[in-house]
């Protein structure tokens, strides 16, 4: 029974067709989360997927996601009938036995995984017996790259079903603060937008996204099978032109380079345009489109030259010459007019533009060479290790060598190499409507040098990882990693030299302090991005290399994973039942490889085999660069916190609370007013309880407070047309939150949220529910968890936290789901507050509604988001900012 309840069977690639998914409707995904968390723009994403076997038989569940090409994975584990599997990080060899041993016995196992533009394909199933229950639980990790002014942060989310209980949580923290965050792709486009919820407060910011069951269905990618598409969190951080963002914690260092505010250095760039045969059709004309936008882009100070090849070489022009307005004319009806013909001389164009560029020595100027390619080298020397020597010898690591790869046909990894050998990388361009985007694209990172010869110079620090860099780019960051000898930040110097124009700078000073608060960078992060890092430049360094050199640093990047538990090329994670009779097996595809397979069928459980055409690839529906930007909402909804002793800068009380109906805030007013010497107040008088709640700005303004006084019930969500109402009675004792919520749907469902437990009353029956739990009421879903219970009910989708202060535990509830009706009521569905701010000679009022009223300096907890927080907010009466009287949101009945 044990045994056949856990099966893992080797799928193929056959992702192309929905018919080759199992035969779903019999299985439900109940829980779908993402959890991304990024410190110091190291992401950590946790992909949870829990899903019941509805059916009176076992059945194949499958697990099925997509992760971004950089990442590694770091963890996999399934959690069934009360035991854990853990996956174990081997080397290929060790996996590739484990999985044949298992074979041979008769059983199956395996994971499939295939690389498509930007994300990596994975997926793996196994057999659950009837009604149990599987938990799927796969983690990555990525250095989040800076690319043209911002870092992306891809999340796809495809869960093959409409899920009741679908949430993707992403968190940010990065000490030099957020400068500006974004959402686009797919999923943040139409109905689903409503599902997102964005906070932004200064060094961290939070993003949640919560659909509906409908709109997972309603959105342009999504159907039947719910969602289909990316969510993308575009951010940047604050800069400087110092030495930027440095961070130490338990030996180890991180440092973020990117300064700002430099001048351009002009530049001298050869394009070698491939326009052999293979390049006719479309690929010439979005090269020709292409070519004639970059070069719209080219600076007066530029010069430039471009080479066509095929068997022969063709010079627009022998040597470099300058963008004007006279010569970039003329280089524009050149690139009309390339037509391809012929073979591919690799090996003569890529001399002939590195000695234009050599014939062309610039004194404080950056040259670049820029190789675009669909094909292997076929007239000329052909020989690929002879052509790499030719070309290394040629640029003498005098400049950067970009190598684009157009397309599937070429040998990507000797692209790879040879930009790898002079200090480029390479990079391919997919045949698609939108390749001239992308290679224009690729152009546009590389167009600004602001320094060249770029050396990070780490006094007192060991284990480094790239410290040369020979240029900087506007819109790009270098980083680099390291050890500090002997944990000493004191003896630790950390300096930059590099080349600005004809200027030779140097950067020694960092604006903070190195070593980070207390709890603001958790522990043995940056020893991972090291060892991220590290790991990523060991592969491409073996990718060089060859003979011995290749063999140790194989063996050091093998070392590292292990250790790290990354799954990498060179690694692989291994799945087995603890009596080992089954393996499931993880791989890292490589670049340019349309799917991979360890095995091609799966005997004894022949469900998905023979294997698909590996032929077939695979590539995500791509939302990267269509979605239209769109603004979003900040975390609507309110956040509420007691009023605090001592932290807030009430100074004097509020002056002149001169609106018309005092009778609500009176008790505030007073607690407000006694804050500043407490110890006046008699002792048989106890303040009155009295409760803050903040509500927030659509803009980086601080959010608006008001305080509610009494132990009263409030009005928290009316929602007419859904017959849907949520209300909540304020704590008592303390001034911590709400003692309990009612959740009242139709006439017949009534669920009562307490922080100990949750009831459940429909019809006549009532349920009583404690620790982590499923339920479904008539349209409602409840769904309990630690520390946090989530509800979703028709278009509305809440969070209730379960807080704890002082030992008292106490309710806090989240609209993360704005619903589409303009008839809804209740604290939680304010509109975000706006206001302009008016000083005057005392104080500072608020013009809201054009209505100017009198503020104070105050300070709230923000227990809406996931780590409380406290933040300044303006404190004004409740009744202006409600914009009528507080009596309105009260209930004398929850
Ligand atoms: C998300 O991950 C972070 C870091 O591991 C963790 O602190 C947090 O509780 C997680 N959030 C959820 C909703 O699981
Ligand atoms: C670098 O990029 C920023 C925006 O990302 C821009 O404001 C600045 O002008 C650019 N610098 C140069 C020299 O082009
Ligand atoms: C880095 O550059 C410096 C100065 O240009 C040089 O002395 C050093 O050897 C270089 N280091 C490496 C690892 O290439
Ligand atoms: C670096 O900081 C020191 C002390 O704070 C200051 O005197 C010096 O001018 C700074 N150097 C630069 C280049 O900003």
């Amino acid at each position: 029974m044990r045994r056949a309840a856990l099966q893992l069977s080797l799928l193929g690639l056959l992702l192309t067709s929905a018919a080759t998914l199992p035969n779903k409707g019999d299985w439900d995904i109940y829980s779908f989360h993402i959890n991304a968390t990024v410190n110091s723009r190291y992401a950590t994403t946790v992909i949870n997927s829990r899903v019941v076997n509805r059916a009176e038989e076992s059945k194949e569940i499958e697990f099925h996601v997509q992760i971004p090409k950089n990442a590694f994975i770091s963890k996999f584990r399934m959690l069934m009938d009360g035991e854990v599997y853990d996956g174990v990080v081997k080397t290929k060899e060790q996996a590739q036995q484990q999985y044949t041993d298992a074979v041979t016995r008769g059983e199956s196992a395996g994971i499939v995984s295939s690389v498509g533009r930007t994300m990596e394909d994975f997926k793996t199933s196994v057999t659950v017996a009837p009604h149990k229950k599987v938990t799927f639980e796969l983690t990555y990790e990525e250095l989040v790259k800076r690319m043209l002014g911002k870092y992306e942060l891809q999340i796809h989310a495809r869960p093959m079903q409409p899920v009741k209980d679908f949430k993707i949580d992403v968190h940010i923290h990065e000490k030099a603060g957020i400068s500006f965050i974004d959402l686009k792709g797919g999923l943040s486009t139409g109905a689903l937008a409503n599902a997102i919820t964005k906070t932004h407060v200064d060094k961290q910011a939070w993003v949640h996204f919560y659909p509906t069951v409908d709109q997972q269905k309603t959105c342009d990618s999504c159907g039947e099978q719910g969602m289909n598409g990316d969510l993308i969190i575009t951010y940047d951080v604050n800069r400087d032109t110092e030495l930027g963002d440095l961070k130490a914690l338990d030996g180890y260092f991180v440092h973020h380079f990117s300064p700002s505010g430099l001048p351009q250095i002009p530049k001298n760039v050869v394009f070698l345009i491939d326009r052999s045969g293979s390049m006719s059709g479309r690929k010439m004309t979005q090269t020709r489109t292409a070519l004639i936008h970059i070069l719209n882009d080219l600076a007066d100070e530029d010069f430039f030259g471009i080479i066509t090849f095929d068997g022969s070489i063709f010079h627009w022009k022998r040597e470099l010459v300058q963008a004007t307005s006279e010569n970039l004319l003329s280089a524009k009806e050149f690139a009309k007019n390339i037509r391809d013909r012929g073979a591919t001389n690799i090996n003569a164009a890529v001399l002939d533009g590195a000695s234009m560029l050599n014939a062309h020595p610039r004194e404080g100027s950056a040259s670049i060479l820029i190789l675009l390619t669909d094909g292997d080298p076929t007239a000329g020397e052909t020989n690929l290790e002879r052509i790499q020597s030719n070309a290394k010898e040629a640029i003498a690591g005098k400049f950067p060598l970009y190598c684009l790869g157009f397309g599937f046909d070429v040998n990507f990894e000797f692209l790879e190499k040879m930009s790898l050998q002079n200090n480029g990388v390479a990079r391919r361009i997919y045949e698609d409507s939108d390749a001239d985007l992308q290679l224009k694209g690729f152009y546009e990172e590389v167009a600004t040098p602001l320094l060249t010869d770029v050396t990070m110079i780490y006094e007192g620090g060991a284990n480094l990882t790239q410290t040369n860099f020979s240029q900087y780019y506007n819109g790009s960051e270098i980083v680099v990693a390291g050890q500090i000898t002997d944990n000493n930040i004191e003896t630790f110097v950390p300096q930059v030299l590099a080349i600005s124009k004809n200027r030779k700078m140097t950067f020694c000073n960092t604006s903070s302090s190195i070593a980070p608060p207390p709890g603001t960078v958790p522990e043995g992060l940056l020893q991972r991005i090291w060892a991220y890092l590290t790991v990523k430049q060991l592969l491409d360094k073996e990718l060089m290399s060859s003979g011995a050199e290749k063999e140790e640093v194989k063996k050091e990047a093998l070392e590292l994973s292990l250790k790290y538990s990354f799954v990498t090329p060179l690694t692989s994670m291994v799945v087995t039942k603890p009596q080992g009779e089954n393996t499931a097996v993880l791989h890292k595809p490589k670049e340019g490889e349309k799917s991979f397979q360890l095995q091609s069928y799966s005997p004894g459980f022949g469900v998905m085999g023979p294997m698909g055409d590996p032929g077939i690839a695979y590539s995500p529906p791509r939302f990267r660069s269509s979605g239209p930007l769109h603004r979003h909402h900040d975390a609507s909804g309110i956040a509420y916190s007691p009023p605090r002793f001592g932290s807030s800068g009430v100074r004097g009380g509020l002056p002149g609370l001169a609106g018309p109906d005092y009778r609500h805030h009176d008790a505030s007013v007073k607690y407000a007013l006694s804050r500043p010497r407490p110890t006046f107040r008699p002792l048989a008088q106890p303040a009155p309880i009295s409760h803050r709640f903040l509500l927030k700005t659509e803009s980086p303004s601080p959010p608006v407070c008001f305080d509610v006084s009494g132990t009263v019930s409030l009005k928290l969500l009316h929602h007419p047309t859904r017959e849907l109402s949520v209300n909540g009675k304020l704590d008592s004792v303390t001034n911590a939150g709400f003692r309990k919520i009612v959740i009242h749907a139709k006439s017949d469902v009534h669920i009562e949220v307490k922080p100990v437990g949750v009831d459940v009353r429909q019809g006549q029956s009532e349920t009583r529910h404690t620790g982590e739990d499923v339920i479904t009421a008539g349209s409602v879903t409840v769904i309990m968890r630690d520390s946090e219970i989530d509800v979703a009910a028709e278009d509305v989708r809440l969070v209730i936290y379960i807080r704890e202060e002082k030992g008292k535990k106490f309710l806090w509830p989240v609209l993360r789901q704005k619903t589409s009706a303009d008839n809804t009521e209740g604290i939680l569905a304010l509109k975000p507050a706006v206001y302009d701010e008016v000083q005057d000679q005392h104080s500072t009022k608020l013009r809201i509604n054009g209505q100017e009223i009198s503020a104070a300096n105050s300070t709230a907890v923000d227990y809406s988001i996931a780590s409380p927080l406290e933040m300044r907010c303006w404190l004004v009466s409740a009744d202006v900012i409600l914009q009528r009287s507080l009596n309105d949101f009260l209930v004398s009945q929850l």
